[in-house]
């Protein structure tokens, strides 16, 4: 029977933790982390996202900002808000909520955040450390789900890594960390021929491509840890990129959705926005 990998509990213990740690450099120093995001648009997904940001955030002990914009907001608009938090001294990390809206410039945007800010990993600078190896920020998802491995104390070295889309976001980034971890890393995406054949090799299995239910059985080799990634509803209820039920039986370790990788994600942005605090800082 397969271990649940607990991301609401692992979560709330490391939000204990980094609520203590703050609250010893507040002391310390008189200064608190503090992450400005900003939201263009009224995507609900999004919305909920940050409205959970903000509340974490400021749970954590954090100074928190949140600029809600129209969805007819510009380039320029965004890239003024950006310089804003780029230079207030009292904000060490900002994050762009992503999609943003059509006529917007997502990647101008993103390159326009200073890398030492942005906690969300996704500036060149940082997706450039990260591919050699190097410290650097990371994308809060991926990064969520290598802390949750080696909380469980999952074995990478030497294993084989079969991921499962190749977004930015999660797909590549994930990729690197588990290369760093020294795994055997595959990634495949939808042109990738033979996609259950490779899957039914992996010790590790990462499904990020936003396929509700999308990995049954025969993608599954006996005993491996099942990672998904995806959040798709489906008749009404959440579920992820594996079909859970159907395979839990087979694997070591799994991620439920939800409660699994998701939790993990505003976690980990939490824990950036703590990094960032303490290069910015000095401490
Ligand atoms: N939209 C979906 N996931 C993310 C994320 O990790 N960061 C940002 N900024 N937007 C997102």
């Amino acid at each position: 029977m397969a271990v649940i990998l607990d991301g609401k509990m692992l979560s709330a213990k490391f939000r204990e933790g980094i609520k203590a740690e703050t609250e010893i450099l507040k002391h310390k120093t008189g200064k608190a982390p503090g992450i400005a995001v900003i939201l263009a648009g009224d995507d609900p997904a999004s919305n909920v996202y940050v409205t959970s940001k903000e509340r974490t955030a400021i749970e954590c002990g954090f100074h928190s900002v949140v600029e809600r914009v129209s969805a007819n907001v510009t380039t320029e608009d965004i890239l003024k808000l950006v310089k804003k938090f780029n230079d207030d001294d009292k904000i060490h990390g900002i994050l762009v909520q992503l999609p943003l809206p059509r006529n917007c410039d997502e990647k101008t945007i993103l390159r326009a955040i200073k890398p030492e800010k942005d906690v969300d990993g996704f500036h060149p600078y940082n997706v450039g450390l990260l591919n050699i190896g190097e410290d650097c920020l990371m994308p809060c998802t991926p990064f969520g789900v290598m802390n949750m491995l080696a909380d469980y104390g999952i074995e990478l070295s030497g294993k084989n890594a079969v991921v499962i889309g190749r977004s930015n976001i999660v797909g590549k980034p994930i990729a690197a960390m588990l290369l760093k971890a020294n795994a055997t890393v595959t990634i495949c995406h939808s042109k990738t021929k033979n996609l259950a054949e490779i899957c039914s090799k992996a010790d590790i299995l990462v499904a990020a491509m936003g396929r509700p239910k999308f990995v049954t059985r025969e993608f599954i080799k006996t005993g491996a840890v099942v990672i998904d990634v995806g959040i798709n509803r489906l008749d009404g209820k959440l579920c992820g990129d594996v079909d859970y039920d159907g395979v839990k039986d087979m694997c070591s370790f799994i991620t439920p959705v939800p409660g699994g990788v998701g939790p993990m994600t505003i976690t980990t942005l939490m824990q950036n926005t703590l990094k960032a605090f303490k290069m910015i800082e000095k401490l």
